[in-house]
């Protein structure tokens, strides 16, 4: 990794090369957020904010294993869903899965990702955890969940913030179809890019295959549509109803407020606080902001969160306000855009340097220990 740190030290290097390297359409799918994209920005500020006190005259040999949910990881981090990964470069899906799992953190499978469970599920090698944006129908629901666990994913998520469509204004100017539309706008931009180009071309367009099934030819309009004719907002009664089918660990993703958090203990294995990444809702809080009262409501649940992490640093702050686990969305597609699946391989490897510093620094030698130094 000698080379790759000197050239690309930080996972902004990875994010700068990978934006010379896509269709400026894939780039804003990627990138934005919706409305002014104050909660996108709101996520690195907080994060920003977090200081850690360094202690001294006490060196340690820090270990970044992790439990959750009752396995091991090597890592408190994770590749969070993302859909239409297939879009910012073919393949992957396959390749970000393979990358957990010779990292041996997880990686989370969307609903609406450009490959099907059935295509990435051995590439898991059992790291796989599937995001189920939740069907309307009960028949669909139900075969889309015996689909991802025939196909070797154990953990569930529920992404519960996607009720309503948000209006994602940079995303919409750049007239991103689904399907992609070969548009005169869209072969202009992507001839500009031929690297991007020639592989779309081997792979074949885009398009969000695990949906195809049920889409019954209604397909059209923006990234995500058909997966908004297909979802529902979903309640208490439709996650009891989830609970009562998947017998593995269930999470519910896009959780920020404490009495949410608190309503899911007893039915959620895990909580997952997100902002999305800042693309449902402009004005909603940072994870950094949620989390404290959402730990405070549930000392014992485990949490998972996201939104905005650049560096191994932004981890430990993550883990210093209640998380157990901290996942990084834009940031591993960054690496696979910018160098192929070592692109993933280094970003990972800067998130575990950068930790692995940043302990030396607190003198801990678990990454909960962190806790102690805010
Ligand atoms: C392009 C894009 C697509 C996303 N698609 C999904 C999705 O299909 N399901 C989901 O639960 N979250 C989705 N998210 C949200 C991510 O899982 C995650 O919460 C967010 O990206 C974290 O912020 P970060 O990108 O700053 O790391 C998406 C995010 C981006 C940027």
């Amino acid at each position: 990794m000698t080379d790759l740190d000197d050239h690309y030290p930080a996972l902004s290097d990875l994010y700068d090369r990978a934006r010379r390297r896509v269709p400026r359409f894939v780039w804003e799918y990627l990138d934005s957020a919706t409305g002014g994209e104050s909660a996108k920005h709101a996520n690195t500020a907080a994060l920003d904010a977090i200081c850690l006190t360094p202690r001294i005259l006490s060196p340690v040999e820090p270990d970044l294993t992790t439990t959750l949910m009752g396995r091991k990881w090597s890592l408190p981090v994770g590749i969070a869903p993302v859909g239409m990964s297939g879009l910012i470069w073919p393949g992957a899906e396959v390749e970000l899965a393979r990358a957990a799992a010779r990292a041996g953190i997880p990686y989370c499978l969307s609903t609406v990702a450009a490959a099907t469970p059935e295509e990435v599920g051995s590439a898991t090698a059992d790291h796989g955890w599937f995001q189920l944006y939740p069907p309307r129908d009960p028949g669909i629901r139900r075969d889309m969940l015996s689909r991802a666990r025939n196909s070797g994913f154990k953990t569930l998520i529920l992404t519960a913030d996607v009720g309503t469509p948000s209006r994602r204004e940079r995303q919409r100017r750049a007239r991103l179809t689904n399907p992609m539309r070969l548009t005169p706008h869209i072969v202009a931009q992507a001839a500009l890019c031929p690297a991007w180009s020639f592989a779309t071309l081997r792979s074949g367009t885009p398009r969000l295959r695990t949906l195809e099934p049920y889409a019954h030819g209604g397909a059209g309009g923006t990234t995500g549509h058909i997966g908004y004719q297909l979802r529902v907002s979903p309640d208490r009664a439709y996650l009891e109803a989830l609970r009562a089918e998947w017998d593995g660990p269930l999470v519910v993703k896009g959780v920020l407020h404490p009495d949410d958090a608190a309503s899911l203990d007893g039915i959620a294995d895990a909580v997952w606080v997100s902002n999305h990444g800042g693309r449902q809702f402009d004005a909603a809080p940072a994870a950094a902001r949620a989390l404290p009262a959402i730990r405070a409501a549930l000392p014992d649940m485990p949490l998972i969160a996201d939104g905005g992490v650049r560096s191994g640093t932004d981890v430990l702050r993550l883990i210093a306000l209640g998380a157990d686990m901290v996942m990084l969305g834009r940031a591993f597609h960054h690496g696979y855009a910018a160098l192929g699946p070592a692109g993933i391989d280094h970003a990972i490897h800067i998130l575990r340097t950068g930790m692995l510093a940043d302990m030396g620094q607190l003198a801990i030698v678990t990454p909960p220990e962190v806790r102690a130094r805010l």
